[in-house]
């Protein structure tokens, strides 16, 4: 039997592929590409999936908070505050707006957004926050709202790793003003390709976002706004539609096998990211935390075990955002995440045997790790 444990298997999730095949054959001959019903009729399942009215499609989970900001007319000496052990996207769509990015540490504990770093830097000059639900957990978002809401500060949630995830049963994306989600292949919900949405209750942001995805088109030759040109493509929705129904299982599916990680790999020096109680992780992600990363990572990826370091050098510390003059040591939390974080593969469909390859490769070094200490 093979050993190698991969990350992504696309395979399992298509199901019934020819149905699938059929529909996209239709579309292609008979040129159904741009915002097409299959665009409008996914838009309304992933609304009413996240519990909101609307929901538009776009190309990217990139566009779609860069759109979300301009949507807010957030722009030139405007500050965002998000988090420092973001991914790169987030920080980058705060610039693409024209605005200014403003950093915060993390919580030690969930790895997230840390209400009381939010609550010092909430100044006049901030316009909107973007927590991001990192690696499928959800941010504390009854006290992000709560703090913004009291200094009329707009909250926009990155929940590009997060979707179906909830507190006391509420989605994910829908606490917010707005909630931007990435459909990228990785993602617990993919496409076949790049893909991004936007969801909201407010109607005036809705119109506003159609606007800025479509050109600032309000109809055939009259632009009334400059906008971007980014709408989900018709093909990448109806591959979203198939897949969606199935999302919650998957996540279930996603938990379970979480939960078989967390107890096998108990007795060993590794801690995982909190779970508090009310709320549904869905494991984008499944970080193990050691002083020994590096070492264990080299280790599994020798016995073919795809495990993955996201992200190894923090946003304040890449080059990309060097104008901002942030430095080493300004953000310890993020750092230590930095060096300490491994994600080892998750998927809905592995069996209990599969995660047993990976946990004995875990239990492997750490105990070679010992042996290697006990004769130093
Ligand atoms: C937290 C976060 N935000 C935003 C994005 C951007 O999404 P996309 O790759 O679809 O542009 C990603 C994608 O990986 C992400 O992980």
């Amino acid at each position: 039997m093979s050993r190698t444990v991969v990350r992504y298997n696309y395979v399992p999730q298509f199901g019934r592929i020819d149905e699938l095949m059929s529909d996209l054959r239709h579309m292609l001959l008979e040129g159904r590409y741009v915002l097409s019903c299959e665009v409008s009729n996914f838009e309304s399942a992933f609304a009413s999936y996240c519990g909101c009215r609307y929901a538009s499609g776009v190309n990217t989970g990139t566009d779609a908070l860069v759109i979300a900001l301009r949507a807010l007319g957030i722009g030139a000496g405007d500050r965002v505050i998000t988090q420092a052990n973001t991914f790169h996207a987030t920080v980058a769509a705060i610039e693409l707006a024209g605005a200014r990015p403003v950093l915060i540490d993390v919580d030690e504990r969930t790895f997230l957004m840390d209400p009381d770093a939010l609550s010092s830097q909430l100044t006049k000059r901030v316009c909107a926050v973007i927590p991001v639900h990192l690696f499928g957990k959800p941010s504390p978002m009854p006290a992000i709202m709560n703090l913004c809401g009291a200094k009329h500060v707009s909250v926009v949630e990155d929940a590009a790793q997060a979707h179906g995830a909830t507190i006391g049963g509420k989605r994910v994306g829908s606490f917010g003003v707005m909630g931007c989600f990435s459909f990228h292949p990785s993602k617990n919900l993919a496409a076949a390709g790049d893909g991004g949405a936007i969801v909201t209750d407010d109607e005036v942001l809705a119109k506003r976002i159609e606007l800025q995805r479509s050109l600032g088109q309000r109809s055939q030759n009259e632009h009334v706004a400059v906008g971007l040109n980014s709408k989900l493509d018709a093909v990448q929705a109806r591959i979203l539609s198939w897949k969606l129904p199935h999302l919650d299982s998957w996540n279930e599916a996603r938990a379970r096998v979480a939960e078989w990680y967390r107890s096998e790999l108990s007795s060993l020096p590794v801690t995982f990211q909190a779970l508090d109680a009310g709320e549904v992780h869905v494991y984008h992600l499944l970080q193990i935390r050691t002083a020994r990363r590096d070492a264990l990572l080299a280790f599994l990826r020798a016995q073919g075990i795809d495990a993955v370091v996201r992200y190894p050098t923090p946003i304040h510390l890449q080059t990309a955002f060097q104008k901002w003059g942030w430095h080493s040591g300004e953000f310890p939390v993020a750092e230590r995440l930095s060096r300490e974080l491994l994600c080892l593969p998750i998927r809905p469909d592995m069996d209990e045997a599969e995660v047993g390859i990976v946990v004995e490769g875990v239990h492997a070094f750490f105990e070679s790790a010992y042996r290697v200490g006990a004769k130093t």
